[in-house]
């Protein structure tokens, strides 16, 4: 059931035989030393077993400010202590604080385990769930419940993973007034009505949610920072924030604040918010350093600045270096970073103007300042060079600043890709850029060993995506988006894991085993996307949306159209020249043989066409069809895949609990009604435009 437990709602084990020999695995836990996410492991794993088995394991813990493992098992150190068990007993610890951990394992491997990385190891004694650090067995423990549940037998039970990226983070674009900037799933759990809430419940239930996919950083109010949320780093509201960040603490997820560049002119009191200015830096360090007397695992600042009307070093003749640098300093001295966003392009484009080109601005702008920015400041790419499209190539920024630490942005929320109310499993979008090869290094380099900071040798690298979850009881409204969540967790940890073995995962953990479920459900995610696609924005040309809030279809609908529209159709022909030879010059932005690539119409992929290339209708793509054909048949087939997934759905039902059902399935309802009225504007429009009317394979409706 994709209820509010979501993924984590451990359904009983049918089998009694496996039960069995769960049980026997784990009659005990024990966990030796005082550390707030092996507390917090044990009692995952107590609460887990209890409900998968009905039977609760003994559990014996150190409670908090007791002595250390050096005191491990004195009788007073023991907080729930159990009578030792005569089956065998998971054993939490970390190589430091546990010798009983320590010596199941060789100095080889318990090197091989990162800094948040774990070690499951059954033998004859005991299953070991072990890290390096509290928060690796955390995600041991959560990674052994899934294992459980996906029936691994436990007998030889030995693995290793560790995090591919050191920062995996989920942003929350919440304001204080409860509302959600590009939110579809209800009011902010963090905030209501200007306050930040005192019911902790919901957060600390979230916390647990993005624990167990390995997320281990979050900001908590919205990039667009307003008046009230400016003030945060104020005493008014350091206390509260301070709270929240208590709870995800305990499962091993650190708190981001977005900040407000002109904080110190607008909350300040000074005449100006100047890097340079040695007042406006020594404002920084001191609100740094109040921050950190709060929160003194404080992540450090996420900063949206000279983008979409937001304030930032440009109004003061500075470049983002030096905005991102001063930033940087006021943190470095407690362990803080900047996360500095690379959204930045001119919204108010003249539509005469066809070489300014929004694609292109990233790139422009941050690849000069390749190598100037300090050692504790990440760029933050969105995946594309546009906004979260349903499709878009790669950012070309990736593998363009070799010499700065970057972070790869994701939209988890489907701002473009139907604001779930449509059914679009994004992890095969996110999959594809990941591993789309720049070339920076040769062959092989792939984003995501740059978003890792592997390819570089860089410090610091990772996931950021905004998160789509509100106070709707099931977090995400759409009961299956919560398997995007899911899958962004389990990719920022796992760049390699396929999107459908994460799709299955996600269906077993949430809706059990049976074989109907899994491959149906599986099978409707992973067919969500092309279907979305083919009925939205064709061929790679994206917007094509209502003004503002971004849903249904208008195809010179989108804000920023009024300055330059965002595919120039005409009655001649449609697309964007982005070639050197002849348009914008963006497809040179890539590295070889990439640039070549997009550069040629006859080696640009259909999907991408009209992102790189203005044609004519008639053009035909290499599927032999021609442009508004496709256009036109793609339409249609997406109509019968929205339908096909409602039927597949209603396959299922008494399979799955009745108020889940129900509630996907009016989604999937709506979904097809919504897919119709984006058919019938998309090909009228085109129709129209094109003047072409001897289309082959469909009535004309
Ligand atoms: C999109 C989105 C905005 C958001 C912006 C951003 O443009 O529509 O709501 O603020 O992205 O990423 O900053």
């Amino acid at each position: 059931m994709a209820g509010y437990e979501a993924w984590l709602a451990y359904r009983p084990i049918a089998d009694a035989d496996r039960r069995a020999k769960i049980v026997a695995w784990t009659e005990a836990i024990s966990a030796d030393e005082d550390d707030l996410c092996i507390r917090t492991a044990a009692a995952e794993l107590a609460q887990g077993l209890t409900r998968l088995t009905g039977r609760t394991p003994s559990c014996r813990t150190q409670a908090p400010g007791s002595a250390s493992s050096t005191a491990a098992g004195s009788a007073a150190s023991i907080s729930a202590a159990a009578s030792a068990s005569a089956g065998r007993s998971v054993r939490l610890g970390t190589f430091e604080g546990s010798a009983d951990v320590r010596e199941s394992f060789s100095e080889a491997e318990r090197a091989s385990v990162a800094e948040e990385g774990f070690r499951i190891r059954a033998d004859e004694r005991s299953l070991v769930i072990a890290g390096t650090t509290g928060k690796g067995v955390l995600y041991g423990a959560f990674h052994f419940l899934r294992l459980v549940q996906t029936g691994t037998p436990l007998d030889g039970l030995d693995v290793l993973h560790n995090p591919a990226n050191g920062l995996r983070m989920i942003d929350q674009w919440d304001n204080i007034d409860g509302s959600i900037e590009r939110g579809y799933a209800g009011r902010s759990i963090f905030y209501r009505d200007n306050e930040i809430t005192e019911d902790m419940t919901r957060i600390r239930d979230y916390a647990r949610l993005l624990a167990s996919v390995g997320l281990n950083a979050i900001a908590i109010n919205n990039v667009n920072v307003h008046r009230l949320e400016t003030m945060f780093l104020t005493e008014a509201y350091l206390p509260r924030i301070a709270r929240i960040a208590d709870e995800f603490r305990a499962f091993g997820v650190r708190l981001f604040l977005s900040v407000n560049f002109a904080a110190p002119f607008e909350i300040g009191g000074l005449p100006t918010a100047d890097p340079l200015d040695e007042g406006v830096q020594a404002w920084w360090r001191a609100t740094a350093r109040a921050v950190y007397d709060g929160i003194p695992d404080f992540g450090g600042f996420l900063v949206k600045a000279d983008s979409e009307f937001r304030p930032g070093p440009f109004t003061y003749g500075r470049d983002h270096a030096d905005g991102a640098n001063m930033l940087a300093d006021a943190l470095a001295p407690h362990g803080g970073i900047v996360i500095w966003r690379c959204f930045v392009y001119n919204c108010k484009q003249d539509w005469r103007d066809r070489k300014t080109d929004r694609a292109r601005a990233a790139y422009d702008h941050f690849v000069p300042l390749d190598g100037r920015f300090r050692d504790n400041v990440m760029l933050q790419i969105k995946n594309g060079p546009m906004d979260f499209q349903v499709r878009e190539p790669v950012s070309p920024l990736f593998g363009a600043i070799p010499d700065t630490n970057v972070a790869i942005e994701f939209q988890v929320t489907q701002e473009y890709t139907g604001q779930q109310r449509h059914l679009c499993y994004l992890v095969p979008q996110w999959k594809e850029a990941l591993d789309f090869d720049t070339h920076a290094r040769g062959e092989g380099s792939e984003v995501k060993r740059i978003a890792d900071g592997s390819l570089f040798d860089r410090k610091l690298g990772g996931f950021a995506a905004v998160s789509n979850i509100g106070d709707d009881a099931n977090w995400t409204g759409h009961p299956l988006a919560q398997a995007n969540l899911y899958g962004y967790g389990r990719l920022a940890w796992d760049t390699d894991l396929s999107s459908e073995a994460i799709a299955e995962e996600w269906v077993k953990l949430t809706y059990g085993s049976d074989e109907r479920v899994v491959e149906t459900i599986r099978g409707m995610l992973m067919d969500s996307w092309p279907i979305y696609e083919s009925y939205n924005a064709p061929l790679g040309i994206g917007w094509m949306v209502k003004p503002n809030h971004h849903f249904g279809p208008d195809v010179d609908g989108y804000e920023y159209s009024m300055w330059g529209t965002y595919h120039f159709a005409d009655n001649r022909g449609i697309g964007v020249d982005r070639t050197v030879r002849s348009g914008t010059g963006y497809a040179g932005q890539y590295r070889q043989p990439n640039a070549g690539r997009f550069e040629s119409l006859a080696d640009t992929p259909d999907e991408l066409v009209l992102f790189f290339h203005h044609v004519p209708y008639a053009h035909v793509l290499h599927s032999g069809k021609t442009v508004i054909q496709h256009i036109y048949d793609a339409h249609f087939e997406g109509v019968e895949g929205a339908e096909a997934l409602l039927a597949k759905w209603d396959s299922l039902a008494g399979l799955i609990g009745e108020a889940d059902h129900a509630a996907a399935r009016s989604r999937l309802q709506e979904q097809i009604r919504h897919a119709e009225e984006w058919r019938d504007v998309i090909n009228t429009y085109f129709l129209r435009k094109s003047g072409i009317t001897d289309l082959h394979n469909r009535t004309i409706y």
